[in-house]
């Protein structure tokens, strides 16, 4: 089997050495190297320019190099190949990892102290809530979503799950779900966004969301920037200045100098680096993957092209 390998990230050099390494016997080949595009039938990528993707015209199967693939379905060339997307623990650690940061920064009131740095104030003490007295609500209760609350679940937060559409895979906590928005929003203390780019998401958080949520609540956006309605947000920080946003993924990245959110004090902004993907374990996992897919005769796209996640 012939495979294009390509991402743009600054450590793609390992990425190539790792793959290269675990795929013994297969032909991988990236943009510098000489080859057909029309041989190619697998296409491990990430950000593929459409003017590559549109070559490889006997292309067989699609993987992500990373949990989303809106980057696969936006290309105008792409028409309904087969696509798998990273599963894997250890990015769901990592996102967990940044999650809880985010969460603790808020609650033991670390921004405060950070200021008070700066202008040299010994504040006083005071009382933060427990963990077992914060509501965290998993906007977009998927694979991610879901190892993500089961590790804060761990630590004593109560947790509790929105989707779109309830399923049968087993979510160790409650789930909400359409025409229940209202009851997630009111009980969430905390609102994790880990929402996927579709159009059905497109500014899902939008100003009567923003005013659904506590007053002095943190919402964290770790999904994709398009669920999030930037004007309303920017208005509702204006307002609320002890409500809270910790931004990972933006509408347009990279986010332009002249961006408001930067020069906002509730807004907390990395770009995004919530959920890096791992090199190891993702190659493991494609590895394994395209092994059992290539002696099937006709391959099932393991994302929902309907639904686009
Ligand atoms: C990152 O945003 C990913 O989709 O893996």
């Amino acid at each position: 089997m012939k495979i294009l390998f390509y991402n743009p990230w600054p450590n793609q050099n390992k990425w190539i050495l790792s793959i290269k390494k675990k795929f013994v016997g297969y032909q991988i080949y990236t943009l510098k190297d000489k080859f057909k595009f029309e041989d190619i039938e697998c296409a491990i990528i990430w950000n593929l320019p459409d003017n590559i993707f549109k070559k490889l015209s006997r292309l067989k199967v699609i993987f992500s190099l990373g949990a989303g693939v809106d980057h696969i379905l936006k290309l105008p060339s792409y028409k309904d190949t087969p696509i798998f997307r990273i599963k894997d623990t250890n990015m769901s650690k990592r996102m967990f990892n940044h999650i809880l940061s985010q969460v603790l920064y808020y609650q033991l009131k670390l921004k405060k102290f950070e200021n008070g740095k700066i202008k040299k104030q010994w504040l006083e003490e005071e009382e933060t809530l427990l963990n077992q007295q914060i509501t965290i609500g998993i906007l977009g209760a998927g694979f991610l979503g879901n190892e993500v609350g089961k590790n804060l679940k761990k630590l004593n937060y109560n947790i509790i799950g929105y989707k779109n559409s309830k399923n049968n895979t087993k979510i160790p906590f409650e789930v909400f779900t359409k025409n229940q928005i209202d009851i997630f929003l009111k009980k969430s203390d905390i609102i994790v966004s880990i929402l996927p780019a579709t159009l059905a998401t497109n500014n899902f958080i939008d100003k009567t969301f923003l005013q659904k949520m506590k007053r002095q609540g943190l919402l964290i956006n770790v999904g994709r920037g398009n669920s999030i309605n930037e004007k309303h947000l920017i208005k509702h920080l204006i307002k609320h200045k002890d409500f809270y946003v910790s931004l990972d993924v933006f509408k347009n990245e990279p986010l332009t100098k002249n961006h408001k959110f930067w020069d906002l004090p509730n807004v907390t902004i990395t770009p995004h680096i919530a959920a890096v993907t791992d090199i190891e374990s993702s190659v493991n996992y494609i590895f394994k993957r395209i092994n059992s897919i290539k002696k099937v005769k006709k391959i099932k796209s393991e994302v929902n092209l309907k639904k686009g996640y």
